[in-house]
């Protein structure tokens, strides 16, 4: 098999998102090229900007509302035309929502549902058939360990991205073999302006933190991540309680 060269053309969707900021720094340092895609433009310029100065060879914009899926085909072939090839593709954007409202209200679960499930699935798709077309790439998509398990303080999120993780699975299970990685990206808290309303304990990592994990997974080609890396241990824990007793439990 030929070595395998690191991404030097980057899509990021929800390049505005903190984690994914810090994420394309570290990219920038190596010289990639970026195509960069998020709701406010202003933010957007303000993300080249600092990308352009840490050493990306090329920055192209594009301001889009992520949840618009009938947009998304337009929008990932003009960033394919415009990188040449992706190499890697980065979702990172999201919502918390209110969990609280999600349980009063359907609509407002369905903005959850909508935003971090359907509008990724959306995009996936698009970029599973495309890099399996090329016979190369990484789909990397940040996803939390808040998908591991439903816990009564965030089960509309946490189903958000569990439903995420079993389809990342699927589509690895489909174009791992294809050449293609897949990374389901598992962080724990991150002090981002998502988390930004809690109180900040010692189990929170900073995004440059997060962002060197990922870009050490997508080098050592790994399937899933969980970052800091202790979130495996406590994950596991987690999903080990017996369901009689976890039920009682208020997490
Ligand atoms: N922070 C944590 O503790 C944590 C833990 C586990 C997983 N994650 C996940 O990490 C990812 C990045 O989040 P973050 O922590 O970096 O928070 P963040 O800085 O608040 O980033 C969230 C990003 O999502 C964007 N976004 C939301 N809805 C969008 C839409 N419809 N179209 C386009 N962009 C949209 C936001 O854009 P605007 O700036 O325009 O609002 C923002 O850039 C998310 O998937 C999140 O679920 C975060």
């Amino acid at each position: 098999m030929p070595a395998r060269r690191f991404p030097t053309t980057v899509l990021a969707l929800g390049a505005t998102s903190a984690i994914c900021e810090a994420t394309l720094r570290v990219l920038a340092e190596r010289g990639a090229r970026f195509y960069l895609v998020a709701r406010n433009q202003e933010k957007l310029n303000a993300v080249a900007a600092d990308l352009r100065t840490r050493g990306a060879s090329g920055v192209v914009t594009h301001a889009m509302d992520l949840d618009d899926t009938a947009a998304h085909p337009a929008m990932l072939a003009t960033a394919a035309q415009s990188l040449g090839t992706i190499d890697l593709a980065l979702l990172a954007y999201g919502v918390l929502g209110n969990q609280a409202e999600a349980e009063a209200s359907y609509a407002a679960a369905e903005e959850v549902l909508h935003t971090n499930f359907l509008s990724a699935v959306s995009l996936i798709t698009w970029l599973a058939n495309y890099f399996e077309s090329m016979g190369q790439g990484t789909l990397a998509v940040i996803s939390s360990v808040a998908g591991d398990r439903g816990r009564k303080s965030n089960y509309v999120y946490g189903a958000s991205k569990g439903a995420l993780n079993i389809f990342l699975d699927g589509v690895r299970n489909r174009i791992d073999r294809a050449g293609v990685q897949v990374l389901t990206i598992k962080p724990g808290f991150v002090a981002t302006p998502m988390t930004a309303h809690l109180a900040q304990g010692p189990l929170f990592a900073q995004p440059s933190q997060v962002a060197r994990g990922i870009v050490k997974a997508i080098e050592k080609r790994r399937d899933i991540v969980y970052l800091p890396a202790f979130w495996a241990i406590i994950m596991m824990i987690l999903r080990l309680i017996p369901r009689r007793i976890f039920k009682k439990l208020s997490v």
